[in-house]
């Protein structure tokens, strides 16, 4: 049995805490972005990997959950007026737009902490072993912490009305959004059972797509439009960011994705397993539109 976006929709909710009269506000908050919608990228990266590897997309659930749940709380607090100041995202208004500001913050601060109790949970121990949950956890938190996701935002803020070259924009999109990407792709893994060869690897695909993402997330920023992408464009250029497509031009950006696509793919070539939906999944982040 094969486990479906519908399925991480429902296990996301799963993991939130019960309702409790004290504390709803945080709650409501932590939900409205949690079920916003969003491409549920990561999870599936957690779930491909697990399969690829020889484990189960129910055993790595919880590591899918985990992992979305930091990407949510990245995205709250990205939104607010102290860093991008956005108003909407996933086709609804920004959290702290609905919620207020301190709200934000804290719903946010919640989901970075259901995280790990979620990584910890009975469920996720159940299905994996105490020794896979607490390698998961290290590597979500290195991952999601100063040196990964926390890193390239501290470079994306210090970097705006400064003219970067790539080697910084490099650093700041490896952290900012291909360590997430990264661990995602290694929980799968560690859900497996996976050895160090295989990891190796998984890291390399996750590399080369994580850069590929946000390139492809910046040249967006530029050519979509509000609706189709469900948050503003143009935001880059008005918070001076400095992106690869600032400081490339469209058309090498889109070179550079495409190579960058197909480096990944070469990667996979070492698993013995089908690779088939890893492939096209590289495709089509390549060339989506959203
Ligand atoms: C947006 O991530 C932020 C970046 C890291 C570029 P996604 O494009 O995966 O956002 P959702 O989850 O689909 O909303
Ligand atoms: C955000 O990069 C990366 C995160 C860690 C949240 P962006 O600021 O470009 O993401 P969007 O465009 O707002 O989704
Ligand atoms: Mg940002
Ligand atoms: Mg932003
Ligand atoms: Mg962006």
């Amino acid at each position: 049995m094969s486990v479906t976006k519908d399925d991480i929709e429902q296990a996301l909710v799963r993991f939130l805490p019960e309702k409790d009269g004290l504390i709803d506000t945080v709650l409501k908050s932590m939900h409205y972005s949690l079920t916003a919608g969003g491409k549920r990228v990561r999870p599936a990266l957690v779930l491909e990997f697990a399969k690829l590897c020889g484990g189960s997309e129910e055993s790595a659930l919880p590591f899918a959950c985990a992992v979305e749940m930091i990407h949510t709380y990245s995205l709250i607090h990205d939104d607010l007026p102290c860093m991008d100041n956005d108003d909407m995202r996933r086709g609804k208004p920004t959290n702290h737009k609905v919620f207020g500001e301190a709200q934000a913050v804290l719903g946010g601060d919640a989901l970075l902490t259901l995280a790990f109790e979620t990584i910890l949970s009975r469920e996720a121990v159940m299905y994996n072993s105490a020794e896979k949950c607490v390698e998961a956890g290290r590597v979500l938190a290195v991952c999601a912490g100063a040196e990964g996701m926390i890193g390239g935002q501290i470079i994306d803020i210090e970097s705006e009305e400064l003219e970067a070259g790539v080697d910084r924009l490099r650093e700041m999109d490896d952290r900012k959004t291909g360590a997430l990407i990264r661990a995602a792709c290694l929980l799968g893994c560690i859900s497996a059972g996976a050895d160090d060869r295989l990891k190796a690897a998984a890291r390399d695909y996750a590399n080369n797509i994580g850069l590929a993402f946000q390139i492809v997330d910046d040249i967006l920023d530029v050519t979509s439009d509000n609706e189709t992408l469900g948050k503003p464009v143009g935001s880059d250029e008005q918070n001076k960011k400095s992106t690869y497509v600032s400081c490339l031009g469209i058309e090498k950006c889109r070179e550079l994705v495409g190579t960058l696509t197909d480096k990944a793919i070469e990667s996979l070539s070492v698993f013995d397993g089908d690779t088939s939906a890893l492939i096209q999944l590289a495709e089509k982040l390549r060339d989506r539109r959203k």
